[in-house]
């Protein structure tokens, strides 16, 4: 079978190693890919969001594809493949607003009681100072639509969450994204990640993860993509991925079938373990990154089997199994990273990098024999162990081998 994924980073390269294990799959593409998909699959010159070309790609060269990043499914690109009779894993562009727009999300979790923050959506910048001054500090602030992870702000003054709005509403930082803000309750507790399968029948819950947002060590600094990531978490007892499957996952599925928009493919649940129980921060359409490089670590079905699965609606079908232990996933960034930062760097070391160790490239190419910098996120270093120290201890020795100018990480991933 020919199978594409669609998409660049590390999540991309942690799919693609996952599928790369398939022996079903004859020969596997990535689109645009990177310098460290290169070495398993055939990049292909596509941008992940030129849904055209993708799919007058598709059409001739493969059997299956799979579209990894949000902005691809948010306009459309599986609904597009499967006009033109290509099957294709992911949401639809209905089913993948539960990511695109944070109102029609909060929406969902009112009108069926899913446990989230408190909220009201605003069109009017007046309106959303107004109501904030109404509500007072803590409180946070969140643009609408897509902003690479960065539209949030938790406002601990009144001021903070003011300025917030006219950075989203007036200055337009995020563009169209923040025609609509959400304005919501702060909560408190600590985060945790759950991936799940789903068909739209069937919800098959993943490895807990917990990803790590902010920039520096000690949750410090501004929010990025995700600095870091491991699996499972000691967090998410039995106990309470019960109460999660009862008052939020069920639902949120339930939900999208009465709503007409099936969710099929992967769905994100951003928890909260309040004191009042586990509440939703955010839904997201798709893998997380950095999560997905540790979790995928841990799987031992053939990932493909579970693709054809949820595409096919006969997840309840199959058993999915995963390793025991845990995986832990070090993001190298580039100096500057969320915010300005240079590309271009060489990067050495990675030869250094023992066997068990794996480096999943977020943010590299090739120029000529070297391999440089490209982006934010450099590299996930990403490592297994029977305890979450070891996964942590072997990550961070590989991450030790490496550098390039300007790189950082947090020393506390895992730990
Ligand atoms: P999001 O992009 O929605 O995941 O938000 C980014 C980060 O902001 C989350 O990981 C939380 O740490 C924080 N956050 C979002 N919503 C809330 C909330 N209602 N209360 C407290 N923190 C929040
Ligand atoms: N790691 C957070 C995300 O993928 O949105």
């Amino acid at each position: 079978m020919k199978v594409l994924v669609v998409g660049s980073g590390g999540r991309e390269h942690a799919i693609c190693l996952a599928l790369s294990k398939s022996p079903r799959i004859s020969k596997l593409y990535c689109a645009p890919g990177n310098g460290g998909i290169a070495k398993i699959a055939e990049c292909v010159n596509i941008s992940a969001t030129d849904i055209d070309a993708m799919v007058k790609f598709a059409k001739t060269n493969a059997d299956f594809v799979m579209v990894a990043p949000d902005d691809p499914l948010a306009l459309g690109m599986v609904d597009a493949l499967e006009a033109v009779g290509v099957r294709a894993f992911g949401p639809s562009k209905n089913a993948a607003k539960l990511e695109s727009s944070k109102a029609f999300a909060k929406g969902i979790m009112k009108k069926y009681n899913i446990p989230t923050a408190a909220y009201e959506a605003f069109t009017s910048p007046d309106a959303a100072k107004a109501y904030i001054k109404k509500q007072g500090a803590p409180i946070v602030v969140k643009a609408d639509g897509l902003a690479l992870g960065k539209g949030v702000v938790v406002a601990m003054d009144e001021q903070t969450a003011l300025n917030a709005v006219d950075l989203m509403m007036c200055d337009r930082k995020f563009g169209d994204s923040g025609n609509k803000v959400i304005i919501e309750e702060y909560m408190t507790g600590p985060e945790v990640t759950i991936l799940a399968f789903t068909d739209g029948k069937t919800v098959v819950p993943m490895h807990s993860s917990q990803d790590h947002k902010r920039a520096f060590t000690g949750d410090l600094g501004p929010n990025t993509g995700g600095m870091g990531a491991f699996c499972p978490s000691p967090l998410y007892t039995p106990e309470i991925a019960d109460i999660c499957m009862k008052e939020i996952f069920r639902p949120t599925i339930d939900a999208m079938n009465k709503e007409g928009t099936p969710f099929k493919g992967v769905i994100y649940f951003g928890l909260m373990l309040t004191p009042s129980g586990p509440r939703v921060i955010e839904y997201n359409a798709r893998f997380g990154d950095p999560e997905t490089q540790p979790i995928l670590m841990q799987l031992e079905t053939d990932l493909l089997d579970i693709f054809e699965a949820v595409t096919d609606e006969r997840l309840d079908k199959l058993q999915i199994k995963w390793h025991d232990g845990y995986a832990c996933c070090v993001v190298v960034a580039s100096g500057g990273y969320p915010d300005k930062y240079e590309t271009g760097f060489k990067i050495s070391g990675l030869d250094k990098i023992p066997d068990d160790i794996f480096v999943f490239h977020a943010g590299t190419k090739l120029s000529g024999e070297d391999l440089v910098t490209n982006g934010g996120r450099v590299l996930g270093i990403t490592a297994r162990g029977s305890t979450l120290e070891e996964a942590a201890l072997r990550a961070y020795r590989g991450v030790n081998c490496v550098s390039f100018k300007n790189a950082y990480f947090r020393t506390d991933i895992g730990r």
